[in-house]
């Protein structure tokens, strides 16, 4: 139900696409690792057990936010499609994998909603390092039949996912490798310095360029998550909506310069407290051009919320996707909702709203279930989110919160929606 101001507090864990990743990189060292800050997600679940079928202990302590895997010292290197083809994130076992074992068999996660997300630039950078990697069946095959060793590698694209994967094969790879145009997100620096602590040898970190001269063993260690920018930069566009006053906790607000300027710009009020900052809005949100880019520019997963925020502006906003190129897709949903939305390639022109007016709409992605319900919050009567599950994939307990910040949000078991 629309129309409550949210205000309160809200403590953010770690970051999902942070988290992923550091469970695969938990590979490279035989023995147990132990994340901490772990988000109670499905695709924690997801990933814990594809590193169970590779023959790892995985222990998910959700209460505690901790995960715990133990790695043996020889491991399957089959990621099959079932798994890959609930989480895209799946692929970044290929890098490890290929490093501890020589060999790995990832299925090709295809495209999603958001997109058709080659994987060119993996295959290209495993190459440089010695790799053979073919296509077969749906398989992506890599195989060396020597240790990987080190080359210089040139990013077409800072790609969070390449970064990531290159990083872990070039680590333990004989000599040193250079790769240059990497992605320079929160998530690469928090990965880059956890396999520092295993003992990997890494410079340049939050750069372009990462010079990384292989080592022959690196250690397990207890590593504490980055936390989830992109949580926390929901948060503080509900409060920016809402007109309401929202403090986010545990969270670094330099991970979220562009979007909190944007918010400053659509009129906010925001200051910095102890381990996190506050958002207070006080009148109707100005519309806020956003154009998104690859870290630090304004992030692609705050995309659909910021849509949802100039949907109800005061002017017309162009925002500009310039990541994936589905991403609108969301957006014929948002326009059942009242919003005035048109989009023509990798634009769209918001012409903000007085008023939303609640409506059945079906969330097709992690995010876009974000902005719909940011949306469903301040439009007028009901809203139904359809496909809820996406949004439980990437924010954990995200109804009891917004119930919490004082929104009137019921989840209904799809088969009671027709009783
Ligand atoms: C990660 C995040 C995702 C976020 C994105 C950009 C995870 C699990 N997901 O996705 O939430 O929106 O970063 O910040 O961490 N590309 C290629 N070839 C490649 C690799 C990428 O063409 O080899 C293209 C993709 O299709 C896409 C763009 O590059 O258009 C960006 O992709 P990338 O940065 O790799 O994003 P992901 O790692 O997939």
């Amino acid at each position: 139900m629309g129309g409550q101001r949210l205000h309160g507090s809200v403590r953010v864990t770690g970051a999902k696409n942070s988290v992923l990743k550091l469970m695969a990189a938990a590979l490279l060292a035989q023995g147990t690792t132990t994340l901490t800050e772990v988000p109670d997600i499905l695709d924690v679940e997801i990933m814990a057990e594809l590193l169970r079928r590779l023959g790892c202990e995985v222990e998910h302590d959700s209460a505690g936010r901790l995960v715990r895997i133990t790695v043996p010292e020889v491991l399957a290197h089959r990621a099959d499609y079932d798994l890959v083809r609930r989480m895209r994130a799946s692929i970044c076992v290929l890098g490890p994998l290929l490093a501890r074992c020589g060999a790995a068999d990832v299925a090709l996660p295809g495209g999603d909603n958001i997109g058709s997300r080659g994987l060119d630039m993996h295959i290209a950078g495993l190459r440089k390092l010695g790799a053979e990697v073919t296509n077969e069946h749906g398989y992506l095959i890599a195989t060396s039949d020597q240790r990987l060793t080190g080359g210089s590698i040139w990013l077409d694209f800072p790609s969070v996912g390449a970064t990531e994967t290159l990083v872990m094969a070039a680590v333990t790879a004989n000599g040193v490798t250079v790769i240059d145009n990497v992605a320079r997100e929160p998530e690469i620096v928090d990965i880059c310095q956890m396999l520092i602590d295993m003992g990997a040898l890494i410079d340049g970190v939050g750069t372009s360029t990462l010079t990384i001269e292989g080592v022959s063993h690196l250690e397990p260690v207890v590593h504490r998550t980055v936390s989830d920018r992109i949580v926390a930069g929901t948060w503080a566009v509900a409060a920016a909506m809402t007109l309401g006053d929202i403090t986010v906790l545990n969270s670094n607000p330099e991970h979220l310069q562009v979007a909190l300027d944007k918010l400053l710009s659509a009129g906010a009020q925001i200051s910095a407290v102890e381990d996190g900052f506050r958002v207070v809005m006080a009148g109707r949100p100005l519309a806020v051009d956003v154009v998104t880019l690859p870290y630090p520019g304004f992030p692609t997963d705050l995309q659909p919320q910021f849509i949802a925020l100039n949907s109800i502006a005061s002017g017309a906003a162009l925002v500009t996707e310039n990541l994936f190129e589905s991403r609108f897709r969301f957006v014929q949903e948002l326009v059942r909702l009242g919003a005035d939305v048109r989009t023509d390639g990798h634009h769209a022109l918001v012409r903000g709203r007085l008023q939303l007016s609640g409506a059945p709409v079906e969330a097709t992605d992690i995010r876009a279930g974000a902005g719909l319900a940011l949306a469903g919050l301040v439009a007028t009567g009901c809203t139904t989110i359809y496909g809820v599950s996406h949004i439980d994939r990437g924010y954990a307990e995200f109804i009891p919160v917004l119930n919490e910040l004082g929104a009137q949000v019921e989840r209904i078991e799809a088969e009671s929606l027709f009783t």
